[in-house]
């Protein structure tokens, strides 16, 4: 199989946002690109646009003269839909209607060759129905872009019911091509991208609306900590909250009312508002001159300046003495910190040390970085109290002026606190990079004393963290939102939607996810995201947080995603 033949013709139909950037690739991929639409000033628009985009990139020496006059030369107009008759490919991106869809493919049927391949760029239809009633209904395929296209390296190949496997895969290699990394999806409600990045949106509004934190404070969490390049609410503020509540509204009716897919009432509330995002100067947070901010609880004093919560620096210096832990029980490591720094204490189980059954390597590079910050190691003996107090060890991470420091999976600090009889329990989040991490979050325990808190708090402070506190909720923000993906991920693997490899790659290069939802389930371990996603489903009910039968698949079988 091979790309489309670079001497047959593409055929582009609808100039809006999406089909000038994909004329714009097809064309720097040096296929010659004829363009239609309705509205005969879109299409002189459209070449222009791409022409004058093109002229930048030779400006500042990323194009060279002479292929940008090349590419502009393969740029035409199409005038009737007529003069489309001799493409190879034709990619339809005009307006997000299934009638309107069905009966252009209806009229290209007539004027098209038989082997011309029909793409439809819809990105919430079913590509099933958009090919259902053609003479060759095989030939039509989803070729989702994103938007802006030449920026967006995504393309998902989206195979119907009748799709032929030869023409998908003709769409895929030509997508690549076109510089793009493709993956092959079937036609279900939301492709990859648009569902598998629901619960990034969907556990922010469940924080913000448990009060976890503010909006600013949980954007800056999953930004500075989970390595997202924005927050959930500085993003659906810039996506638009009609446009990112409509999406969530047609995947969850387009699943009959799955209630993992349920709509935020606090969205709604923007939209009902008007407060749109940026594009209407107030979304979540306000822009330019907009009055107050738009979400109780999101508010912040400088317009289009989220500012986060903190925990003051002062901390560091309450940071006391460790206690010297009961000695009894399994071997475990205490780390005697030079004088005047906090101190650090890490165990050993007998399995190895505790770090590794709270996310191996994660937790290590925690405690590499605490180490290098000059807190000092040294090993004690796990006390009793850690040991078996639920169907596994409960070792913390590490443990500090009494307080004992767990990676949050999934119970509330103050219930973990309860299950080990500990009342100086804090938790802290999930980080993509523990050495490298700006910010860390972390949670109390309502029995935590200030003192054992502030000594933590300290400690992170000393390893040069931005220590957040967030609201003791189960999950955290990181670890929750990241389970949740996770598990969409994987029950869309599961379900022959896509490949893990394409889940992963689709949310990197699509929405440019720090690291592929698999991998990073592989990364923290799977026995420990199902054990976070069990201990939501124990707070908040199975509908939402039940566990992917492919994660517990994994997790019986001791697998991962990625080998
Ligand atoms: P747009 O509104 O910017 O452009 C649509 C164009 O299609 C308009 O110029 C309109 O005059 C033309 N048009 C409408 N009906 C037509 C017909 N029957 N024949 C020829 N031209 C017709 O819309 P946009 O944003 O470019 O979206 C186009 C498609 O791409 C939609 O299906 C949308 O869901 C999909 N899409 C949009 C993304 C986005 O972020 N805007 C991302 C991915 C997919």
């Amino acid at each position: 199989m091979a790309a489309l033949h670079i001497d047959r013709l593409v055929a582009v139909i609808g100039s809006g946002a999406m089909g000038a950037g994909i004329a714009q690739v097809a064309a720097v991929a040096g296929y010659t690109v004829r363009l239609y639409d309705t509205r005969a000033d879109a299409v002189a628009k459209a070449i222009s646009d791409i022409a004058a985009a093109f002229n930048k990139l030779v400006a500042k020496g990323r194009m060279d003269a002479v292929d940008c006059a090349a590419a502009i030369a393969r740029l035409q107009a199409a005038v009737t839909p007529a003069d489309v008759a001799d493409a190879g490919l034709v990619v339809e991106a005009i307006v997000e209607n299934l009638e309107a869809k069905r009966g252009l493919f209806a009229q290209l049927e007539t004027i098209v060759a038989d082997d011309c391949i029909l793409a439809t760029n819809t990105s919430s239809i079913s590509v099933t129905a958009i090919g259902a009633g053609l003479r060759v209904p095989g030939r039509l395929v989803g070729m989702h872009f994103f938007n802006p296209v030449p920026l967006m390296a995504l393309c998902e190949v989206v195979s119907g019911l009748a799709t032929d496997a030869a023409v998908a895969q003709t769409v895929y290699d030509t997508a690549a091509a076109w510089g793009k990394n493709a993956v092959h999806a079937k036609s279900t409600p939301g492709f990859i991208v648009n569902r598998l990045a629901r619960p990034f949106y969907a556990e922010g509004w469940r924080l913000l609306n448990e009060q976890a934190a503010d909006a600013a404070t949980i954007d800056a969490v999953m930004r500075e900590a989970g390595g997202f390049r924005m927050g959930p609410f500085e993003l659906m503020d810039l996506i638009g909250h009609d446009v990112n509540f409509a999406v969530t509204q047609s995947v969850f009716n387009a699943y009959f009312g799955d209630p993992r897919f349920t709509p935020s009432v606090q969205q709604q509330e923007l939209v009902n508002a008007g407060f749109l995002g940026r594009k209407a100067g107030r979304g979540v947070y306000r822009y330019g001159d907009a009055p107050a901010a738009g979400v109780s609880g999101a508010g912040h004093a400088d317009a289009g300046q989220p500012a986060e919560k903190v925990e003051k620096a002062e901390k560091a210096e309450k940071a006391e003495k460790a206690e010297t832990p009961p000695v009894g029980g399994a071997a475990w490591a205490f780390c005697e910190a030079p004088q005047a720094k906090p101190e650090y204490v890490s165990y050993t189980t007998e399995q190895g040390t505790a770090s590794q059954a709270v996310g191996g390597a994660l937790a290590d590079s925690l405690a590499a970085r605490l180490r290098a910050a000059g807190i000092a190691i040294s090993h004690r003996t796990m006390p009793e109290t850690f040991r078996h107090a639920g169907p596994h060890d409960d070792a913390p991470a590490f443990h500090c002026n009494g307080a004992a420091v767990y990676l949050t999976d999934g119970r509330s600090a103050t219930q973990r606190a309860r299950d080990n009889n500990h009342q100086d329990t804090v938790l802290f989040d999930l980080a993509l990079d523990y050495g490298s991490a700006r910010r860390i979050a972390i949670a109390r325990s309502d029995q935590c004393s200030m003192a054992a808190y502030d000594a933590v708090v300290g400690l992170l402070q000393a390893a040069s963290f931005v220590v957040t506190r967030l609201d003791d909720l189960p999950g955290m923000a990181v670890m929750r939102t990241v389970a949740m993906l996770a598990n969409e991920a994987a029950d869309a693997v599961n379900q022959g939607v896509c490949s893990a490899a394409a889940a992963d790659i689709a949310m990197q290069k699509g929405v440019n996810y720090p690291r592929g939802p698999l991998a990073w389930a592989d990364a923290v371990g799977i026995e420990h995201i199902v054990r976070v996603l069990g201990n939501l489903a124990a707070s908040y009910g199975e509908e939402r947080y039940r566990v992917s039968p492919l994660l517990r698949r994994k997790q019986a079988s001791e697998g991962r995603f990625h080998e």
